[in-house]
């Protein structure tokens, strides 16, 4: 397997909204991600990925895009960007971009013209029918197509009808993008996060769905398209080949049998996917907010099925939350009583997966999902448009509000906790444009870094032995006690060495642990310390780390 750079790190998200406002607005920006490189640094991250920063009406948190040349004001303009690249390569890290390309904003100029009339130039940028062509639905609740009315015509949007769908079909759509990206990748950016790619090419049969599953229609339906690969190839022939960068496919509707399809190293596609597997796992049949149940075993055979899938040809990018999910230790953890012991075991988790870990703001310094208790409180489309729909309905609102704890994408758009000063630190001005999460006083960056045996120092450790040991990024995987409904345990090894790690995730004490097998094992880190033997009783949501002599 060929040995590079993008294997070797570790990417650290930023949603800049939320990160650090710089001057007072209550919105994140720029130069407040500026004035926090030197805390990037420290934890040891090599990557940041910044969520959109390209000018946007917002209606998605700049996931609808208006122009991809120029930065949205709230955060900043061109002079801050150009610094911001700099800083963070000063550094000795480098920056990924979020290429949003499925869709852009209804204010894009490209859109403007489209809609204005059936034969202008632009109209074929865009998905138009006369009259709806089937049954889809958007993934911010309603229709997926909305009738314009200057001219008659349905277009297709897959997000909020806001967000028009790109027709890549035309060739000269596709070379825009292109001309795009190399504008970013002539700055000087290391790669791009592309966000739902596996959707850019439309089944043009346009058939209706079932939407009793909707996980199924994104897969059969929304994603891997018919000339997808044609086009990821010709994307990476015509703006990504000449550079050395990196690029991550956000991946939905991409089972794992589908993967060297995008991230095998001889196709030229996309340097690795998320996948998300996991993230779906307790999402009910018919939406998100309608949580099951998820169970160990379920969740482990996710990571050994992907892990298999990719083999020695692909690569993936390992995450256990980003700006679209729960909180890593509110949904894998126990956010309350061993919300430090199992943030840092879950740190474990992420750092020694085989795959390019992400973690996302915050997640160092163990920050948790918020429970607002009214709608008002609510800033995300999907989350509003969702109350909405339930309203209209005369649905259950209450249950509602309860998904909405669980699962809103607001959860980890609060502002980051920097201090124990109003707002968080976050904001000098009076009102950010989310509420902070009000545990702010007790969980801030500020705390963390004052104490030794902190999530934050606890992450620093790890990158940091991430690096000195190999084996944990290139090794084979091997789980464990696969049936086991609290630990994950697992191996991994090349020539250099063998590594086992034992998770506990529960409350309880769990004895009678697997052992690792032949071999003198030694104890390499974990979140209590060391103790004698890889087996001893793992207490409440322990993790460790062993080294065997081989
Ligand atoms: C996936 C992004 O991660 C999400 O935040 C966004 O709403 C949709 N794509 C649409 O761009």
């Amino acid at each position: 397997m060929t040995q590079t750079w993008w294997k070797e790190s570790v990417i650290y998200q930023i949603y800049p909204r939320s990160f650090k406002d710089s001057n007072g607005d209550g919105i994140g920006d720029l130069r407040g991600i500026i004035e926090k490189l030197d805390y990037l640094k420290e934890l040891g991250v090599d990557i940041l990925w910044l969520s959109p920063i390209y000018a946007s009406p917002n209606d998605d948190n700049g996931y609808d895009i208006s122009d991809y040349y120029s930065i949205m004001p709230e955060f900043g303009n061109m002079d801050d960007f150009d610094e911001l690249l700099a800083g963070i390569h000063d550094r000795g890290m480098k920056l990924v971009m979020d290429l949003v390309v499925n869709h852009t904003s209804d204010e894009h100029d490209w859109f403007r013209a489209s809609r204005q009339s059936r034969d202008n130039p632009y109209r074929d940028f865009y998905i138009w029918k006369p009259e709806k062509p089937n049954n889809w639905q958007s993934f911010f609740s309603g229709d997926a197509w909305t009738l314009d009315p200057a001219t008659g015509e349905y277009y297709l949007h897959l997000f909020s009808r806001r967000q028009p769908d790109l027709n890549w079909e035309n060739p000269g759509v596709r070379q825009e993008i292109y001309k795009m990206m190399r504008f970013w990748l002539d700055k000087g950016i290391d790669g791009f996060r592309m966000d739902v790619i596996p959707f850019i090419s439309k089944r043009l049969d346009f058939p209706d769905a079932d939407f009793s599953d909707f996980g199924k229609v994104v897969e059969e339906v929304y994603a891997n398209g018919p000339r997808l690969h044609e086009f990821l190839q010709e994307m990476y022939r015509e703006a990504l080949a000449d550079y050395d960068v990196m690029t991550v496919g956000e991946a939905p509707g991409v089972p794992p049998g589908l993967a060297n399809l995008y991230v095998g190293e001889s196709r030229k596609e996309l340097s690795m996917i998320f996948h998300f597997g996991h993230m779906f796992l307790d999402w009910g049949p018919k939406s998100k907010f309608d949580v099951r149940p998820w169970s160990l075993p379920e969740f482990k055979q996710v990571f050994l099925d992907w892990h298999r899938a990719v083999g020695e040809e692909g690569w993936i990018s390992i995450f256990l939350d980003n700006h679209d999910f729960p909180r890593v230790v509110s949904r894998w953890g126990n956010d309350d009583r061993y919300r430090v012991e199992s943030a840092k075991m879950l740190a474990i988790l992420l750092l020694t997966l085989r795959g390019t870990p992400s973690l996302y703001q915050g997640t160092e310094i163990g920050m948790t999902n918020v429970a607002f208790s009214t709608i008002e409180d609510y800033r995300d489309i999907e989350t509003l448009n969702a109350w909405k729909a339930a309203a209209t309905a005369g649905a259950d609102l209450d249950q509602l509000m309860k998904g909405i704890h669980r699962q809103g994408r607001d959860n980890v758009r609060t502002p980051m906790q920097w201090t124990d000063s109003p707002n968080a630190g976050f904001t000098a001005g009076q009102a950010p444009w989310i509420k902070v999460n009000p545990n702010y006083p007790h969980i801030n960056a500020d705390a963390v870094l004052k104490d030794p045996d902190s999530i934050f120092y606890f992450y620093q450790k790890l990158l940091a032995l991430r690096k000195q040991h190999p084996t944990l990024i290139y090794g084979d995987f091997e789980p464990m006690a696969m049936d086991h409904e609290r630990l994950f345990a697992y191996k991994r090894w090349d020539e250099n060495g063998v590594y086992a790690v034992y998770l506990n995730f529960s409350d309880e004490i769990l004895a009678d642990l697997p052992h690792p097998g032949e071999g003198e094992y030694s104890w390499l880190t974990g979140n209590y310390g060391p103790v004698g033997s890889p087996v001893a009783p793992l207490r409440a949501w322990e993790g460790r780390v062993w080294r065997g002599e081989v």
